[in-house]
């Protein structure tokens, strides 16, 4: 019987969207507003999600405390505040798109995880748009 915990985080973070080897009209074109060379901020929220077997012991998939304790030291204290861009190194040669911090998070907490649980990322960069990477 598998069932799913989720944990709610948040992260404040700057990001400029372009790729270093495009003209700046070329970046202008396919990311507009994004490409302000100033940076610009969103409020990020994210939910992490864990699948597995129910532990017969503890009754938990999950250690919540472990969960929450994950999510600061690999995302919280890594993206908060901070320009994805000039002080991520993971965003020093890739466009910080939502898709691809998802695509990071995820990389980052499944590497604390145990094999067997299944990891899920939601990552909302406005109340509207939001993104999904469970690895595959
Ligand atoms: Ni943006």
């Amino acid at each position: 019987m598998k069932v799913t915990v989720s944990r709610k985080a948040h992260f404040n973070a700057a990001h400029r969207l372009y790729r270093k080897d495009w003209s700046f009209e070329k970046n202008d074109d396919v990311f507009g507003k994004c490409n302000n060379p100033n940076f610009h901020g969103h409020n990020y929220e994210l939910i992490v999600s864990v699948t597995g077997e129910i532990d017969q012991e503890t009754g938990y998939v999950i250690d919540m405390k472990v969960l929450k304790d994950i999510i600061r030291n690999e995302v919280e204290d890594a993206f908060d505040h901070k320009n994805l861009n000039v002080e991520v190194p993971e965003f020093k040669d890739l466009n910080p798109t939502a898709e691809n911090i998802a695509v990071v998070i995820f990389n980052k907490i499944r590497q604390k995880l145990d094999k067997a649980m299944d990891l899920k990322i939601t990552l909302y960069e406005t109340p509207r748009n939001f993104v999904t990477y469970s690895g595959n």
